[in-house]
């Protein structure tokens, strides 16, 4: 493993290489321990570069075999070599030459999952963002585009399927018990695309018919046996391929697409030209196995990757630091995808819900960082939720400012004007600007300053000459090296609603502009004034989630419920109900903190059990509402001084008054849900599960018994019921014999599908209380936990500390340094997942003061270390920070 060199890369010093790449040729000779790479590359100098510049390659743990200029060897003083880098003096001033590398790698042996390795006997890369460096030396870097032939030999019988990116051009065999196969690929593209698997797999196949009807073959491979189960993520490709032909235009460019999945990955998935390789968590689907939860990841996912090809793979970046280019744009367009094929408003609750509890924190803590950072130490630790989810809502806020049409006309513009470019955030930003004349200067501060910005909101109407007046200030806070803010441009959606809930439309505004429904604060202050308002109208304020901001607005209880019967955004009707929940709810943690009563709010339980039973409402909006905010909203919320035992058992007192006001509507719920013949993901049926379940949920608290949710276990005929009927019994009941029978029998039924087990530790790792850490740690004795496995260790290690707030911070700090051991450990095989999972603390300064010092100890142990990884002294530096 490499370890940190303390070296921080500069946004400002950005350059483009001295030598352009025009082609590479690749040959692998694959072998388990020793695969054998050439890498043939033909490059010139780029005009106006000194003709003494030298040609430098990147490298991580590499060894180099063999070195040649024009196919002769290269004497060992024109050249410097190192494990990191290649350094070639003395090249031509002009004219094209060809550089050949070899070098030897060891994919079994090869644990990071980054570069060249095996997981469960299948040969497989994965090179964003800096792992091609790990296969060979090269110019590694995202503005280095070129064509790709590969060439891949191998052992016949053990790798019956050898597939690179690009066109399939030929194969035949090679020598006794091997053969080749070729693959090229037209499109220049930058390293972190390339891909190859080899192995032997099971495969599913299709056929997409374009826009200008060209035939695309479509397969996804997946192990022998599970190709049934890969139906829904072809079905997803189908409709993903087609909405992006009607919605933004693209079509497909290669005559193939496929889909890898795999069992070991670092992430979600990739998106690699023509040959996607997933974390085969994001593949694999029936209703036996996979819960409504999954088939929507599967969903979006599939499409994540398969729109890349257009915002990412043809249009690719400059350099890291644009990174929200291609993954922000892309998250809005399948976000925008998902949208459409299920319910909008109950796809964007949950969209903000994901965004507050992750993207939130992370922007309010130590590792806040803008969406476009200047500098970073590991480019790994820049794949956050910053810059995928907020990136998503900036792209949004242009369309929200820009209105649909001049949205569309400025995306077009994108793709015309930088196809086959690496390009910048300005760049994307200027196309909206030409295609719509509108200044985006102060908008584009979306992408450079961090931190959620604060806004305060104040009204007052006059009834004698019909005006409201709306004042707003705006605060962004400091974070690590940005202290002071520029305000911001922050487009709000707003409503002004009567009492029946008819939208009054003002005959004018003053004090600042308003376009359609969207009020455009800019200043730090402002005041707009409406006029022409017939009667006290409730404001309904950042309608849909238009900007990702927080509202400080103190709405009476009368308003908040208004808006929450009558807005026609599902989403605004939603967040009233959350601001009813959440003062209730810090005022529990407060009584609980303090040893008082906790008391729960008769307004909040009446206005959610009305929700509940209103039919007229879609059964996954109602289920929404009955979640209330989570114990890390309630956190938020409190901002500092948290402690997670008192959240939680406030929060779980307003649950249980909530529950018993509402028995019946439950029961009610829980027959009229209950299943209409066979299992369909879609989300209507889904939407009926979640509301069933979130009903069982209420129930066993209002009943304190196990009975119904072990009933419902036993019936349960698709994973959906059965893993929540098991998280009730966990999480309610734990010492039940109920709890113990359901996780035995769990166990036995899925003990060959370590996907579905996945689900059992988190359940387990999930369950409340200070005794989470040693069943934890049982756990991971468990036959089917394996250490070296991502999936497995976030299942369980991950689960634990991101999920499980008063098992993790249980006073005494055991699993602080529990987890500081577990992430050593990891860092040694995975520096990736080990810096991942470190996240986790990151919000350790708002515990309670005795907690918050716990958590200091057991990160600066992390620190003193000696031999960390880049990727997790970055994160550990920066936590600590002051
Ligand atoms: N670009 C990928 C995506 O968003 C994610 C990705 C980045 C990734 N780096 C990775 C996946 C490393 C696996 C490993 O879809
Ligand atoms: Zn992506």
């Amino acid at each position: 493993m490499r370890t940190d060199t303390g070296q921080i890369v500069h946004l400002a010093d950005y350059r483009p290489t001295d030598f352009v790449l025009e082609r590479v040729d690749l040959t692998f000779e694959l072998d388990p321990t020793e695969t054998k790479v050439e890498t043939r590359m033909i490059f010139h100098r780029r005009e106006g570069v000194d003709a003494s510049a030298p040609l430098v390659l990147d490298g991580d743990e590499l060894s180099l075999s063999g070195l040649l200029f024009d196919q002769n060897e290269i004497p060992a003083g024109q050249y410097d070599l190192s494990p990191e880098r290649l350094v070639i003096r003395d090249l031509p001033e002009s004219k094209p030459f060809e550089i050949t590398v070899t070098t030897i790698i060891n994919p079994e042996a090869n644990t990071q999952l980054m570069g060249l390795y095996r997981s469960n006997g299948i040969y497989c890369t994965q090179c964003e963002a800096e792992g091609f460096r790990r296969i060979t030396y090269f110019p590694d870097r995202p503005d280095v585009l070129a064509p790709f032939t590969v060439n891949i030999i191998a052992d016949k019988e053990a790798n019956p399927l050898l597939l690179s990116n690009g066109n399939f051009l030929g194969g035949a065999g090679y020598g006794p018990g091997k053969h080749f196969a070729a693959w090229f690929d037209p499109h220049p593209k930058p390293s972190y695309l390339f891909a190859l698997v080899a192995g032997d797999l099971g495969v599913v196949e299709d056929t997409f018919v374009t826009m200008s009807e060209r035939e695309v073959a479509l397969k996804i491979y997946v192990e022998h046996g599970k190709e049934a189960r890969a139906a829904y993520a072809m079905d997803a490709l189908k409709r993903s391929m087609k909405w992006d032909e009607e919605v933004f235009g693209r079509e497909y460019d290669l005559d193939i697409f496929m889909i890898v999945a795999v069992s070991d990955f670092n992430m979600g998935a990739m998106e690699n030209k023509g040959l996607n390789i997933f974390n085969d968590k994001y593949v694999l689907a029936d209703p036996e196995t996979a819960t409504d939860q999954d088939y929507a990841n599967i969903e979006a996912i599939i499409a994540h990757e398969y729109f890349h090809n257009w915002t990412g793979n043809r249009i690719t970046c400059r350099d890291w630091f644009q990174l929200c280019l291609k993954e922000g744009l892309t998250v809005y367009r399948d976000h925008e995808f998902s949208a459409d094929q299920r319910s909008r408003a109950v796809k964007r609750i949950a969209e903000v819900r994901h965004l507050r509890s992750e993207q939130f924190t992370e922007d309010s803590g130590p590792l806040a960082h803008p969406v476009r950072p200047t500098s970073y130490r590991e480019i790994n630790n820049f794949y956050t939720t910053t810059v995928y989810e907020k990136g998503s809502e900036v792209t949004r806020m242009i369309a929200t400012i820009l209105g649909g049409e001049l949205f569309k006309k400025g995306m077009d513009l994108y793709f015309e004007r930088h196809d086959g470019d690496a390009a910048t955030v300005e760049d994307f930003v200027k196309c909206f600007e030409d295609a719509s004349g509108r200044d985006l200067k102060q908008f584009s501060l979306w992408y450079h300053q961090a931190g959620t910005p604060q806004i305060t909101v104040s009204s007052a109407f006059d009834a004698a000459t019909g005006t409201l007046t709306l004042s707003l200030d705006q605060m962004v806070p400091a974070t690590p090296g940005q202290t002071s803010k520029e305000p911001m441009h922050i487009p709000l959606k707003t409503g002004l609603l009567l009492e029946d809930g008819t939208i009054v439309t003002p005959s004018a505004v003053t004090g600042g502009e308003m376009t359609d429904d969207v009020l455009h604060l800019t200043e730090r202050s402002q005041k707009f004034v409406f006029t022409g308002i017939p009667s006290r109208p409730t404001v309904s304020l950042n309608r849909g989630f238009s900007a990702p901001v927080s509202l400080h607005f103190d709405q009476s209880g009368a308003d908040l419920s208004l808006i929450a019967r009558h807005e026609s955004d599902l989403f605004a009707r939603w967040q009233a109900l959350t601001n009813l929940a959440l003062p209730v709810l810090t005022a529990a943690a407060a009584q609980a903190r303090k040893g008082e009563t906790v008391q729960s709010d008769a307004m909040l339980t009446e206005t959610l059990l009305a929700i509940a039973a209103n039919e007229t409402l879609e059964p996954a909006f109602r289920a929404q509402a009955l979640a209330l905010p989570s114990e890390a909203d309630i956190a938020r919320e409190l901002g500092s001084d948290n402690d997670p035992d008192a959240i939680h058992t406030g929060r779980e007192t307003v649950l249980t008054a909530i529950a018993k006001a509402g028995a019946d509507v439950f029961a009610k719920l829980m027959a009229d849900m209950a299943d209409t013949g066979a299992y369909k993901p879609d989300a209507a049926d889904a939407g009926r599960r979640a509301l069933k379940n979130a009903a069982l949920s209420y129930l066993a608290l209002a009943e304190q018994s196990p009975a119904r949710a072990a009933a419902a276990f036993d019936k349960a005929d698709n994973m959906t019921d059965l893993a929540q009927a098991l998280t009730v019994l966990a999480h309610r009941f734990p010492q039940a014999a109920e709890t113990a029978t359901a996780l035995q029998a769990f166990e036995a039924r899925f003990s060959s599908n370590a996907l579905v087990l996945d689900k059992w530790f988190s359940i387990q790792a999930t369950i409340p209380g200070a005794d989470a850490l040693e069943r934890i740690e049982k756990l991971m004795t468990n036959e089917h936990y394996n250490p070296a496995n991502p999936n497995r260790v976030r299942s369980l290690i991950g689960t634990f500390a991101f999920a499980n707030a008063t098992g993790f911070n249980r006073a005494d700090g055991a699993a602080y340094r529990f987890h500081a051991a577990r992430i050593l450990e990891i860092d040694k095989r995975n520096p990736q997942l080990a810096a991942r999972l470190l996240t986790a603390m990151r919000s350790w300064r708002s515990l309670e003061p005795s907690r918050a010092d716990l958590a200091r100890t057991a990160l600066m142990e992390i620190e003193r270390s000696a031999g960390l990884s880049t990727d997790v002294r970055d994160i550990v530096d920066r936590m600590l920070k002051a």
